[in-house]
């Protein structure tokens, strides 16, 4: 049995019986967080891009729980040094997968950018991605930030999704309308929405995804999944 919990933001925690992977935390700083990094005990990272809002708390979960982090070439080269243990660094690209002992992940593209910006400069970190994640025969793509494009269709093709975790802000991302057009090509079997009203910019609300999937046009079915919440996939 899968299950994905979200933090808020691009946050999640996906279990099966053999690991718990945390997504993108962002927890320290996040206005809708209601959890502490210490609270997260992780036996693997997925980190999406360089931006703040995505690396987040890596670093400090990585250190104290000893977890595996999987990123990009240049985003765990940048995690490497800032802290995370080179032991426990794995670094893919875009179209990789591989076969790990708890099942495999594979990194597709998004479109979007992906540098660390902080105060002492801005530190080049590869190209954005996201993951496809698949554990116990079932596959979960989480997209990271993207807007809308046409490689879902192949990612759709190729994959069996049975759920897809979209953005659906917009300003930085797909909106919800997008997000609806993504479920379509992605031809996912529940869409989860994430990455809104964290800040005022992205400000959505999450159940007009699950009332647009619901015209009966769709194969899709929108699942709001609230924070600290749950959701059980079967
Ligand atoms: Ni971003
Ligand atoms: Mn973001």
């Amino acid at each position: 049995m899968l299950t994905i919990t979200y933090h808020s933001h691009s946050c999640f925690t996906i279990t099966s019986d053999k690991v718990k992977i945390l997504t993108d935390p962002f927890i320290k700083g996040n206005p809708l967080a209601k959890i502490k990094p210490s609270d997260l005990k992780p036996d693997l990272i997925l980190v999406s891009h360089g931006h703040g809002d995505h690396v987040g708390d890596t670093v400090e979960i990585a250190k104290r729980s000893k977890c595996r982090v999987i990123a990009p070439y240049e985003l765990i080269v940048f995690l490497q040094r800032e802290g995370v243990p080179a032991d426990n660094c794995h670094a893919m690209h875009i179209g990789g997968s591989y076969n790990f002992d708890f099942g495999r992940i594979k990194l597709t593209p998004a479109l979007h950018g992906s540098a660390f910006v902080s105060d002492k400069g801005t530190i080049y970190t590869g190209n954005p991605c996201g993951y496809l994640i698949t554990l116990e025969g079932q596959t979960i793509y989480f997209a990271g930030d993207t807007g809308l494009s046409s490689d879902m269709k192949l990612t759709g093709e190729n994959n069996k999704i049975k759920a897809a975790l979209l953005p659906i802000g917009g300003n930085f991302t797909m909106d919800i309308e997008d997000a609806v057009k993504a479920s379509d090509l992605l031809d996912c079997e529940i869409a989860i929405p994430m990455h809104y009203n964290t800040f005022d910019v992205i400000k959505q609300d999450p159940y007009m995804l699950i009332k647009a999937l619901e015209d009966g046009k769709h194969r899709t079915k929108g699942v709001v999944v609230g924070i600290e919440e749950t959701f059980i996939l079967e």
